[in-house]
């Protein structure tokens, strides 16, 4: 037959951007090549769709996969292979690694671990410090970059921006989006004393929500005078939510997943250290504020910041464990769930996992399914009930805060660019993840 297609699903409905529709969905040369009607066309692949739903490939904008210097708590092989378990597409990957990612020589040589080893499409962050400060508007246009990272309060490892002087002049440098991690350093220090040894429900209590506030604050009034455009990581307060409603020209808004399903007063008891990130989880009433300013639409995406480390070093005593939770695989079937439960629509999912990151990173062919973008789509089972079990998860962790949790929707497949690179929970063809691209970097890359 004359020109088949590389791949056609057939039998799912397809989310595009005119809501769910009943079509047969064909990829080419990378790309989604058309929309058929039911049967039509022919292509050296046919998987058979039924009872799915195509959704665009899920975008997960803040993951720590620790490569270089921390492979044993993850590398980008596992970090990816995980990604591709859970549905998600394509990753933004952290700076906090060993060396740091500040400078373009450590950018380079991330990239060139990627290559051949990354099962989903990835681009990294650069963290920024007082010393490559001025540099930054370099830094953020080198191919791969998603942008810059500023962590204003300490977590693991040692980037850190805490200043306003400093901070102001990242901000100067540069004209893409800031990823922000917003507690402030100063506060924090002040009250380290209100940790209290073996005890990690003190955490949200030393790094409290006036801590997430401040910083906030602090820098969208910066934001504002340098006329940069901001996007405030993991948001885990109701205030932080109701003040950045009125910044909405210039900060963008991530959630997080474990933030919108964990509750402080049952997480720390069941889970101790395990639960333990920053910024915290807190309580049930803060995480039902998150779900309150989420359904008013003040939240632009969802991010796992998957953070793993090894259960040896979470079973250190609190406050020598360290912070973070594993989550990229569990990213999706989290919202699934909350879908189900009616927490959430199937618009409001699509939009928080891979449009908005289009939106506010400019990604170039990614964020929907139409013709001409890239054939990136994560295949649904809207009914299916399951447990997450220890035995499906990759990180090289080795735990998630969530196994043992039965959920009622499952990603079933997981195709990057036409490869079906996940089926059914298994792992198919090689690690092909490729870089992304970015609107604002077209002509640099
Ligand atoms: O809990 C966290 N863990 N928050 C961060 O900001 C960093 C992350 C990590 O890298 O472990």
């Amino acid at each position: 037959m004359a020109n088949p297609f590389d791949l056609i699903l057939r039998n799912a409905q397809v989310f595009t951007p005119s809501g769910l529709i009943e079509a047969d969905l064909a990829a080419s040369g990378g790309k989604t090549a058309a929309l058929l009607p039911r049967g039509a066309g022919d292509a050296a692949e046919i998987i058979d769709g039924t009872g799915l739903v195509v959704l665009p490939g899920v975008i997960d904008t803040q993951v720590h996969f620790r490569e270089p210097g921390l492979e044993h708590k993850e590398d980008l092989a596992s970090g990816s292979l995980a990604a591709v378990l859970g549905g998600v597409t394509a990753v933004f990957e952290m700076p906090n690694t060993k060396p740091n990612t500040d400078s373009a020589e450590a950018l380079a040589d991330k990239l060139a671990r990627a290559k051949g080893r990354m099962w989903c499409d990835h681009a990294f962050y650069v963290g920024a410090t007082a010393a490559n400060a001025d540099h930054l508007d370099e830094l953020e246009m080198l191919p791969g970059a998603c942008g810059i990272k500023v962590f204003m309060g300490a977590s693991t490892g040692d980037l850190l921006v805490s200043d306003d002087d400093t901070l102001a002049r990242v901000l100067a440098h540069g004209h893409r989006r800031v990823a922000i991690h917003a507690e402030d350093e100063y506060r924090m220090q002040d009250r380290m004393g209100l940790r209290v040894p073996g005890d990690p429900a003190s955490h949200p209590v030393w790094r409290d929500d006036t801590s997430a506030l401040l910083a906030t604050q602090r820098v969208v009034r910066l934001a504002r005078l340098s006329g940069r455009r901001i996007h405030v990581l993991h948001v885990t307060t109701p205030a932080e939510l109701e003040f950045l409603k009125d910044h909405r020209d210039i900060a963008s808004i991530e959630l997080t997943p474990q933030h919108l399903t964990l509750a402080g007063e049952e997480a720390y008891p069941r889970l101790g250290s395990h639960a333990q990130m920053n910024p915290p989880i807190r309580s049930g009433a803060h995480r039902d504020g998150l779900w309150h300013w989420l359904d008013q639409g003040v939240a632009d995406v969802i991010g796992s910041d998957h953070a793993p480390h090894t259960l040896e070093e979470k079973a250190k005593a609190y406050p020598d464990s360290p912070s973070g939770m594993p989550g990229v695989q569990t990213l999706l079937p989290l919202l699934l769930d909350h879908l189900h439960h009616g927490r959430l629509s199937l618009q409001r999912l699509v939009d928080l996992t891979s449009a908005g990151a289009q939106r506010l990173f400019g990604l170039v062919n990614k964020g929907r399914i139409a013709p001409g973008y890239d054939a990136d789509w994560t295949v649904v089972d809207l009914k299916r009930q399951w447990t997450v079990e220890q035995s499906w998860l990759a990180s090289r962790a080795g735990w998630s805060p969530f196994t043992g949790m039965t959920l009622t929707g499952r990603p079933v497949g997981t195709i990057v660019r036409g490869n079906v690179v996940m089926w059914e929970a298994e792992v198919r063809g090689t690690a092909m993840g490729a870089l992304i691209r970015f609107q604002e970097t077209l002509r640099a890359g």
